[in-house]
């Protein structure tokens, strides 16, 4: 098989930066792709956590001005990760997260921030770089949105392009009158190029320009193809239907293997399960919670977002609570979820414990220690959570949407029958099904058997990145065979 380069252009990338599930995907595709000669290298601004992590940097590129300062590609090694590194200090030697500043607001200048990362990203797929020229370039949501527009634009010959949606709620809309700054011409303003509602929608170019769409889960590509989960773009969803596909995210297995895991308290295959125990107690102990109540407890590693659905949770925890259960929930995000669950775990000491922040090395405890991890997304493109709680044993409960639907086999009669079941879903998404779900989990749990032919399925279950980066190889294949 001919071997294949490809460019992925990320704004985070695990284990450099992180905020989401798209650094876990930026940083963990690359090694499964490689075992189908598939050579990836990765286009990451320059943030300061990137330049204090990563290995080797050589400067391979120098611009005098990329809007409004100098800047150099470096190239660099993180592990086992290609990096191509966009060292622009005017647009990324700042403290906070990539996109929002100390004072929890969006960065001004973030039009011109990933502007900027998509133009170098472009450039490189043109032959920037003498000693490098990728066969496809792979675009990962809005920040990388523009990579087909500069290629369009440029008037030189285009490598093919992918465009990922991680997220369609996450839109990238800036003022039209930026256009000329960007370095765009008048004519890409239009509705076939990168205007949006009279804005510029750096989501919408990456939609409307890209030789291929794909998605994070089969759901979701056929959900944001209609009005509700569609977010004003699936008008253009349906357009481009014919080139837009879901391929499922996978977990790096390495990086989530209970029988290795050095963040956990107590190592544990399916043979050891008992071992889980052990961290059930130690995650108690962490949040807070009773030791030996003999109740459920359950997980949640959130980003605390409307998307999540965790207000739902907030309602159902009188339910909860009522029935003995604990909750150990780990998240981060909208300042009055934060307030509101901090508030439930005074309200509900020892079966509410409440850890705000980020925390990697917690999230393992969690997924080693829950019995059930919960998920009550009102949408969810894929997921990862749901995925390493199914290698850890902890039997996920999910809403019934997107990746979570695809990627976790309802305890209902029949799967349960025939011995498939990997944990409980809900459908729809309100608090009153949220609760119902929990007695239902409830009860699973009290009947011991039946709850280790859940777990035991789960650990069984392929969640790595083996069968996603075949449907990615190939996608990229169809288009090199297509130049
Ligand atoms: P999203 O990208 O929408 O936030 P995913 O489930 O795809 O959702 O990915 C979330 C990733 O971030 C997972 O790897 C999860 O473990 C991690 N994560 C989320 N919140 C936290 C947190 N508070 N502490 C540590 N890890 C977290
Ligand atoms: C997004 C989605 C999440 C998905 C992740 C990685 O942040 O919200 O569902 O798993 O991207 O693709």
């Amino acid at each position: 098989m001919k071997s294949i380069t490809a460019l992925s252009i990320a704004s985070e990338i695990f284990p450099l930066i992180k905020t989401g599930g798209l650094a876990d995907v930026a940083g963990a595709l690359p090694a499964a792709l490689q075992a189908n000669d598939v050579a990836v290298t990765t286009l990451i601004p320059g943030y300061p956590a990137v330049l204090g992590g990563i290995e080797a940097p050589q400067p391979v590129y120098g611009f005098d001005d990329l809007f409004g300062g100098t800047a150099r590609v470096l190239s660099a090694r993180c592990d086992d990760l290609d990096l191509l590194v966009l060292d622009a200090p005017h647009l990324y030697a700042r403290p906070g997260n990539p996109y929002v500043g100390v004072d929890g607001k969006d960065w001004p200048d973030n039009a011109m921030r990933f502007a900027a990362l998509a133009k170098v990203g472009a450039a490189i797929g043109q032959g920037l770089l003498p000693t490098y020229a990728p066969d496809v370039l792979h675009a990962h949501d809005w920040q990388a949105g523009l990579v087909p527009a500069y290629l369009k634009y440029s008037g030189r010959p285009v490598p093919k392009t992918i465009f990922t949606i991680h997220n369609l709620a996450y839109q990238g809309q800036f003022p039209a009158d930026l256009l000329g700054k960007l370095g765009l011409p008048q004519r890409a303003f239009a509705m076939d190029g990168v205007e949006y509602y009279g804005t510029i929608g750096y989501l919408k170019a990456g939609l409307q320009l890209s030789d291929r769409i794909t998605t994070v889960s089969p759901s979701y590509a056929m959900e944001i193809q209609g009005p509700e989960a569609g977010m004003g773009l699936d008008g253009l969803l349906r357009l481009r239907g014919t080139k837009l596909s879901g391929i499922l995210n996978g977990i790096d297995t390495d990086v989530w293997n209970p029988a290795n895991d050095a963040l956990i308290a107590a190592t544990y295959d399916i043979e050891s399960i008992g071992a889980r125990a052990r961290n059930k107690q130690a995650v108690q102990a962490r949040f807070g919670l009773s030791h030996d109540t003999g109740g459920v407890l359950y997980g949640v590693i959130s980003r605390l977002s409307w998307q999540k659905g965790l207000d739902l949770l907030l309602e159902a925890l009188p339910a909860l609570v009522g029935s003995g259960d604990q909750l150990a929930l780990l998240g981060a995000g909208d300042a009055p979820l934060e307030a509101a669950f901090s508030d439930a775990a005074r309200k509900y000491p020892g079966q509410v414990g409440v850890v705000i922040g980020y925390d990697e090395a917690l999230a393992h405890q969690v997924q080693a220690g829950a019995d059930a991890l919960l998920v009550p997304s009102r949408f969810e493109p894929c997921g990862l959570t749901q995925l390493c709680a199914l290698r850890y044993g902890a039997v996920p409960v999910v809403a019934r949407v997107g990746g979570l639907a695809d990627t976790v086999v309802d305890a209902n009669e029949m799967a349960t029958a025939t011995g498939v079941a990997t944990g409980v879903q809900f459908t729809p998404v309100t608090a009153q099904a949220l609760i119902k779900a929990l007695a239902k989990t409830h009860a699973l749990f009290a009947d011991h058997a039946a709850w280790r032919n859940l777990q035991i399925n789960g650990m069984t279950t392929d969640v790595s990145w083996k069968n996603p980066a075949q449907h990615y190889a190939k996608l990229y294949r169809d288009l090199v065979a297509e130049r």
